[in-house]
């Protein structure tokens, strides 16, 4: 039977032993993970805990700005790096999704390689890793498993030969969220949906350009803060918008238009490993049709995926 404030106890005595003076760094994604593992940390060790939240251009619209606050609210101390433009440019002209994959894994190594140098004599790499990462490591995608599988190899960046604390390794997905309300996480924060690392390039299917990002922001946008303002956000697993490469004829006022088309997708779901697409109210999905067109520039036509996986994946690329 699982205690969060036992848990939390003891773990926070456990890090202090093992961690003591030294300085230790973490990656922050905005996700409920690693937000956990921070906030523990942060009690454990306080000001030796130096975290990371960058910026690769592909987040939801203003969550960069966002979620940098709200953990600036909690008392941690992170650094924002913007690296937006470094991941867009390395980007640029490449449509083959797990190419788009590994160049934002290399990438994110390499910004946070940098940021980790600027840390004076740092011992250790934080992650949340959380108990289904540890025993699927093999199939986890992203970012966050190059760093895992590779760790204790050598010719690799200077971070990644820190000495790795994993406090959430023991623990499954409700036992981390209990962990953060123990914590005083917000709740918001808790049931955030999942979202990837490679972020919106794995919802832009083709090449990825700034504007397409900012179409896909913007729809995206609509489509979430809809499921919110309708209190449907907490019935769905992962809801998101995919920008499609083809055109479409429409028309405007008198004029035809020949734009883009965009597909919402929203799925149940307990792990990702399997998941049935939601059925939205019709009511829900034609308002949501009409501010998306009528608001975003660029689109024309809205369609909503009705495949469930398997066979289909959650993300389309
Ligand atoms: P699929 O598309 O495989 O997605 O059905 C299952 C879950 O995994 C997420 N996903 C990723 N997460 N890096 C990540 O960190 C990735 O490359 C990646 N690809 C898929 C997806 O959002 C869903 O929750």
């Amino acid at each position: 039977n699982f205690t969060p404030n036992a848990f939390v106890e003891e773990i926070v005595a456990e890090l202090q032993e093992k961690i003591k003076d030294d300085k230790v760094v973490l990656g922050l994604s905005g996700g409920v993970d690693s937000t956990v593992a921070a906030v523990l940390l942060n009690k454990a060790i306080g000001k030796n805990l130096y975290c990371i939240f960058v910026n690769n251009g592909l987040l939801r619209k203003n969550e960069f700005q966002n979620v940098l606050e709200q953990y600036k609210g909690m008392g941690l101390n992170v650094k924002g790096v913007d690296a937006s433009a470094r991941f867009l440019d390395e980007l640029a002209g490449i449509d083959d999704p797990e190419t788009k994959r590994k160049t934002i894994g290399r990438v994110f190594i390499e910004v946070f390689d940098d940021e980790s140098h600027l840390i004076e004599d740092v011992k250790w790499l934080a992650q949340g890793t959380i108990y289904p990462d540890v025993i699927e490591s093999v199939s986890v995608k992203g970012p966050s498993a190059t760093i895992k599988s590779h760790h204790n190899v050598g010719g690799l960046p200077d971070f990644m030969k820190l000495k790795v604390v994993e406090p959430l390794r023991m623990l499954f997905k409700d036992e981390v969220r209990r962990v953060g309300a123990t914590l005083g996480i917000s709740p918001e924060l808790l049931g955030r949906h999942p979202f990837p690392g490679p972020g919106l390039s794995i919802r832009i299917l083709g090449d990825i350009t700034p504007e397409k990002v900012r179409i896909l922001q913007e729809v995206d946008y609509i489509f979430v803060e809809g499921l919110k303002s309708h209190g449907l956000y907490d019935k769905v697993w992962q809801a998101g918008a995919i920008l499609l490469p083809v055109n479409s004829v429409g028309v405007m006022g008198d004029e035809r238009t020949y734009e883009k088309v965009v597909a919402l997708r929203a799925v149940e779901s307990t792990d990702g490993m399997t998941a049935d697409w939601v059925h939205l109210p019709y009511e829900f999905l034609m308002t949501i049709s009409n501010e998306i067109i009528n608001k975003v520039k660029g689109v024309n036509r809205v369609v909503y995926d009705i495949s469930s996986k398997p066979p289909a994946t959650i993300e389309w690329e």
